[in-house]
């Protein structure tokens, strides 16, 4: 066994170094500067209390982007040192968000022991590569990621940091599934490499039935494209589509993971799932084939998820109210009924509906899949999902992007089981039209201004405050911008308090709320790197089966005039369109 010795290695402070609610993204050059991820990994390890580190087994992986490979070959030496027990590390470093949280929750060693956290590296759907963004995060032993107490810890530990530790082992080959043991001044540290789809794909057949999934996607009948945007979510697209379910090699597309995503924007939305949309004849020219039945895609780190039919979209927010809708018949884990559900504050009213018919407990959380967990942990939530593309369970604590795919096809599978060797296929438009004439429409889009001037976006979040003191002077403006938009009823910044531990949370989103069910939401995007986002929520009710086909863009034109006008956009921001329509 290779000995090592631990070094104190003395260092200073590095600004900025806040995590969000979904850890410190930076670019790479930022985390690249000596010391800088050293900083944040002692300030996390001290921010723990000592049966989280030592003698512990933590997990060290991510969506492979650039920098992740030396970053776990730094993290594995600082855990040894800080006398961690054993590292976990997906097979090339790579698992995705979903997969950690499972690993944390499902995977036991040789010994009996369990993980007790995990660093998270990945910036989630942001682009990779030398000039682009690498990120890090520490989920705790629920599979969820760190509470504000624990990142607060951190952040305070990174203002004063005067040394760190680290071992001196070599580097260890994360090529290669195996453990490899070390013995330092604690005793033995091993690092375990291992397959980094093995422990997930256990848990998605305790959740699904494969069965009837891979009879409808190895029917003649159905057609699927899965596009992974040179994401980790290839590796499991490959694994649990192909070889356990039957799927067509080529029905693959981006499914090899690459350090900088292959140049692209590894966002699962119609404006950068550009080879996919336009394959399910969403694009501007018509496809060269007939698109296939069903289209979905991923993040970089594979929490989110996109879902398309043939020439067709499905809004996330109707994508979660669907899958509640249907998850009892269709998902053998829901069978016995569903404890609850939950969405984000911005996410479209279309679960609530659901909610309400179904007389399913229901909750409106800020946005942060944080808040998800609360609710999951003390059991009164099942499903839930934001309009950020994200939509889950409480089989792990993060949103879970082939998990969608999956309720999706068990959907699809349990629509068709009478269909398959006869009769017409039940596709993804049926399923989504016959959801609207039953609990009514939810015409909705989001308008992003991306990297916006953070002053100036500040500025128009407070002019869009300061209205809200007055609502016959804001219904006087409207009427003034379009007669034909219902009446403003409230306005408010949104607040919540945390019904299982009493938090609350205040300027969760601006709100304005329209007689008709209408609303208007503004926030600021917390997930940038550089500048500020705008987001502009649009949503409109149609209960009228008549008039829930229309054109979503037609139909919320009125609406979307009025936010741009009322909020003053060009003038604060000088843009007269946005960077991006979902
Ligand atoms: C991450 C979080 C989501 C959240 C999203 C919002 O993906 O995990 O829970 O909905 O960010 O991002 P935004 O940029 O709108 O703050
Ligand atoms: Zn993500």
């Amino acid at each position: 066994m290779v000995v090592f010795a631990v070094a104190r290695k003395d260092t200073t402070p590095f600004d900025g170094q806040k995590p969000g609610t979904s850890g410190l993204r930076k670019k790479v050059t930022v985390f690249a500067q000596p010391n800088y991820l050293h900083n944040f990994v002692q300030s996390t390890f001290d921010a723990l209390t000592a049966d989280k580190v030592k003698g512990a087994t933590i997990v060290v992986s991510g969506d492979g982007r650039y920098f992740s490979k030396d970053a776990i070959q730094i993290i594995i030496k600082m855990a040894a040192a800080n006398g961690v027990r054993r590292v976990w590390v997906g097979q090339n470093g790579l698992l995705s968000t979903p997969a950690v949280s499972a690993v944390i929750r499902e995977r036991v060693s040789a010994d009996g022991a369990k993980a007790s956290g995990a660093f998270i590296l990945t910036a989630s759907h942001n682009p990779g590569g030398p000039h682009e963004d690498f990120g890090i995060k520490y989920n705790m032993e629920n599979g969820g990621p760190a509470p504000e107490g624990i990142t607060d810890k951190i952040y305070e530990n990174t203002k004063t940091i005067k040394e760190y530790l680290i071992a001196d082992p070599p580097d260890v080959d994360i090529s290669t599934i195996g453990v490899t043991s070390f013995t330092g001044p604690e005793g033995q540290f091993d690092v375990d490499v291992f397959d980094s789809t093995t422990d997930y794909v256990k848990l998605m057949k305790s959740i699904f039935d494969f069965e009837s999934i891979q009879r409808l996607l190895t029917s003649p009948k159905f057609s699927f494209c899965y596009d992974a945007l040179h994401g980790v979510a290839g590796i499991y697209a490959t694994r649990i589509f192909v070889e356990e379910l039957g799927a067509d090699e080529s029905s693959l597309i981006n499914c090899i993971p690459k350090e900088d995503f292959g140049g692209g924007h590894p966002d699962p939305n119609l404006t950068y799932a550009k080879e996919l949309v336009a394959c399910m004849g969403l694009g501007k020219s018509s496809p060269q084939d007939e698109p296939p039945e069903f289209g979905a895609a991923a993040d970089g780190d594979a929490d989110r998820n996109m879902i398309l039919g043939k020439r067709f979209f499905v809004t996330p927010s109707d994508s979660v109210a669907i899958i509640a809708a249907n998850a009892v018949q269709s998902i053998p884990y829901f069978s016995s009924g569903l404890n609850g559900v939950a969405r984000s504050m911005p996410t479209s009213a279309a679960l609530d509906v659901v909610a309400k018919n179904l007389n399913l407990k229901f909750f409106e959380v800020p946005t942060g899949w944080k808040f998800f967990g609360n609710l999951m942990d003390a059991g009164v939530c099942s499903i839930c999902g934001e309009e950020s593309f994200g939509t889950g369970s409480d089989h792990i604590r993060e949103k879970d992007g082939i998990w969608a795919v999956l309720a999706w096809l068990s959907i699809l599978a349990y629509k068709n089981k009478d269909n398959l060797n006869g009769g017409k296929l039940v596709t993804v438009e049926d399923i989504v039209l016959q959801h609207w004439s039953t609990y009514g429409r939810h015409y909705y889009t989001r308008y992003d201004y991306e990297n916006v001037d953070a002053g100036a976006a500040k500025e128009l979040m407070a002019h869009l405050v300061n209205l809200q003191s007055s609502l016959a002077d804001v219904n006087k403006i409207i009427q003034g911008i379009r007669s034909d938009v219902s009446k403003v009823a409230e306005a408010d910044e949104f607040e919540y308090k945390d019904p299982v531990d009493g938090s609350i949370s205040k300027h969760q989103g601006i709100r304005y709320l329209f007689q008709d069910g209408s609303r208007l939401v503004f926030r600021l995007s917390g997930t940038g790197s550089v500048g500020a986002t705008i987001r502009v929520y649009i949503e409109q009710y149609e209960k009228d089966p008549a008039k829930t086909g229309r054109d979503s863009q037609d139909a919320l034109a009125p609406l979307v005039e009025v936010a741009l006008k009322l909020s003053k956009m060009q003038e604060f921001t000088g843009r007269s369109a946005p960077t991006v329509i979902t």
